[in-house]
């Protein structure tokens, strides 16, 4: 049976450091006892590429690796979903819940509900407010923000833009994340709206982070601003291709520069098209190979130090946390994005994108 501890050494979590809670399995060689069972709730399917094709995939490689066995579902955005997954997920006798919650209402209520019966959770990517995990593995969600902020500066600077009027489409009011990113980038825009530099124009959240949604928001910012809208904010790579959508259709894609986040196919592919400005990359197989170590401790009965703790406004509690840092990509670096393992320069670099990408060096 294949059975010790990860190491990750860019996440640098400290040693073990004796017993928790849980019963620890004796798990000898050959043993007959079940094996510790890992339970994952993933949000939705529609919101970022991302949870489908990278954390799905790489929390089951770093479960799998450790001869651990997990269940991963996913909620499709669904909260009465998420409570049922995880009241399965419990009957099914998962000890350890890991949960990337709908809003920290519903999250906290799964959360509560595993402690009262001996399961122990984690906060993966987002923290749940008010709620009772064990552990938050996240990125540092501030500094996500304030690479948004600063990319726009910087491609509208590369614009030469005057005074531009900026519009924001932020994520999710419910997700403590989208605060998160949005204090980061409003501590790099700010600053210029007060000076006059830049003017503050539309600011919406955009409920679920529903992409759809995001194309009907910023039509709507169009017309109000009569077209007069320089650049984008847009808090993922989801939105901010909603909004390239409708900057095409008004023939402004490529002059108006966008942000996004995660790094998906379609937004490394708006950017070499120079459709959008610029992405935060998260290297998520850091984040799944994180948690689903804190996971496999508590799993056998142990329990590992975080590096970190982050504060939890509303429990007023500090969280032991893990918080990776996140990456910016332009066009020069997208390169960057392929040489990771995250993206295949096959997937990228298809028909219409292959001289871009042999003229942005990926290879
Ligand atoms: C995640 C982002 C993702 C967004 C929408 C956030 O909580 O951190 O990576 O794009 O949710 O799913």
């Amino acid at each position: 049976m294949r059975r010790g501890i990860l190491t990750i050494a860019a996440v640098g979590l400290l040693a073990t450091s004796g017993l928790a809670a849980c019963g620890e399995e004796s798990g000898g060689e050959g043993g007959t006892e079940a094996k510790p069972k890992i339970g994952v709730i993933l949000p939705d399917s529609a919101s970022s590429d991302r949870w489908e094709t990278a954390d799905r995939k790489y929390l089951e490689a770093a479960f799998q690796a450790a001869g651990v066995d997990s269940i991963i579902q996913n909620a499709q955005n669904d909260k009465a979903q998420f409570q049922t997954i995880a009241d399965q997920m419990m009957t099914q006798g998962v000890t350890v819940l890991m949960i990337v919650n709908l809003d920290s209402g519903t999250g906290k209520a799964v959360l509560d509900k595993a402690k009262t019966q001996g399961v122990l959770t984690i906060d993966y990517d987002r923290l749940t407010l008010g709620g009772s995990a064990e552990y938050y593995v996240s990125f540092d969600n501030e500094a996500v923000g304030r690479l948004q902020g600063e990319g726009l500066v910087k491609c509208l600077t590369d614009k030469g833009a005057q005074k531009p009027v900026v519009a924001e489409l932020n994520g999710s009011e419910t997700d403590n994340n989208a605060t998160l990113f949005k204090n980061g980038y409003d501590s790099v825009l700010k600053p210029k709206y007060d000076s006059g530099e830049y003017v503050k124009g539309p600011d919406q959240w955009v409920p679920g982070w529903d992409n759809t949604q995001a194309g009907t928001i910023f039509e709507q910012m169009m017309t109000q601003q009569n077209g007069k809208i320089d650049g984008v904010l847009a808090a993922n790579d989801g939105l901010g291709n909603a909004v390239i959508s409708i900057l095409k259709k008004n023939k402004l894609n490529g002059k108006v520069p966008v942000t996004g986040q995660d790094a998906t196919l379609q937004g490394l592919q708006n950017i070499l098209a120079g459709d959008q400005c610029m992405t935060v990359y998260k290297a998520i197989k850091q984040e799944a190979d994180a948690a689903a170590e804190l996971a496999i401790a508590l799993a056998k009965g142990e329990k590992k130090e975080a590096p970190t703790t982050v504060k939890d406004p509303e429990g007023n509690r500090d969280v032991p946390a893990v918080l990776l840092e996140p990456k910016a990509i332009y066009k020069e670096n997208v390169k960057d994005v392929v040489a990771d393992g995250f993206i295949s320069k096959d997937e990228l670099c298809t028909g219409a994108f292959a001289a871009a990408c042999t003229e942005a060096g990926v290879s």
